[in-house]
């Protein structure tokens, strides 16, 4: 029965995919990737990551985006805001994300990821096609914008664990791009990031 299956064999056989990388980059015209956008909340990822994607598109790359925001709305709905939890979000992301590239596409995740361990795992699961972006924003922009009023409930005491208030942030410190977002445009901040990633992926 089933539970003998699981149990005294492995029931899980990996299959390696049946189209190489070099075969996905031959037919989309460039290399996979996963760009992971890291920084407070209100720093502007998504917006960011949003603007990139239409850029990347719009020059023929095969690019998605995965937010936290909206991660959470699914895949992720189970959890909060804890280290474990965030931890776990983080696991997923990059699990899903490494599925993406594998496809061939470049892919923009937005998520805090608040731990530098978190990141790091982050990396191991995805290999050689990561590169972590920091959205540069310090605490006194985002909270000054706080433009879900989030952070005026964390000052309250009315959301608890809030990142930058009532939980850590691990600033990179080698990120493979940084972005310096107290200043200019999301759009500006997205051509940034469009020009790094065409580098990345042969386009440059
Ligand atoms: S994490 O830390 O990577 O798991 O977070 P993430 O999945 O990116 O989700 C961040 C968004 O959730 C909202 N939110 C909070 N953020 C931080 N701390 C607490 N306690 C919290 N509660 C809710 C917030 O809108 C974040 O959105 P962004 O887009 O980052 O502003």
């Amino acid at each position: 029965g089933p539970a003998e299956v699981s149990g005294e064999h492995n029931a899980i056989h990996p299959s390696g995919g049946a189209v190489d990388a070099a075969q996905r980059r031959r037919v989309k015209g460039h290399g996979a990737r996963v760009v992971w956008l890291t920084g407070l909340s209100g720093a502007g990822k998504s917006t960011i990551a949003r603007h990139a994607e239409q850029l990347l598109f719009s020059q023929g790359v095969d690019v998605s985006v995965l937010d936290g925001d909206t991660l959470r709305m699914g895949l992720c709905s189970d959890l909060g805001f804890s280290e474990a939890d965030r931890h776990e979000n983080v696991r997923r992301a990059a699990e899903v994300a490494r599925i993406l590239a594998e496809t061939g596409q470049v892919v923009v995740v937005a998520l805090i990821s608040p731990l530098a361990a978190d990141r790091a795992l982050a990396r191991r699961i995805i290999g050689d096609s990561f590169d972590e972006v920091f959205v540069d924003t310090s605490l006194s922009v985002c909270e000054g914008r706080d433009s879900k009023g989030l952070y005026a409930a964390a000052r309250e005491g009315k959301i608890a664990n809030f990142t930058g208030v009532s939980a850590p942030y691990e600033a990179p410190e080698k990120p493979e791009l940084r972005i310096a977002a107290d200043a200019g445009s999301a759009e500006t901040h997205a051509r940034e990031l469009t020009e790094f990633v065409l580098g990345k992926i042969g386009r440059g």
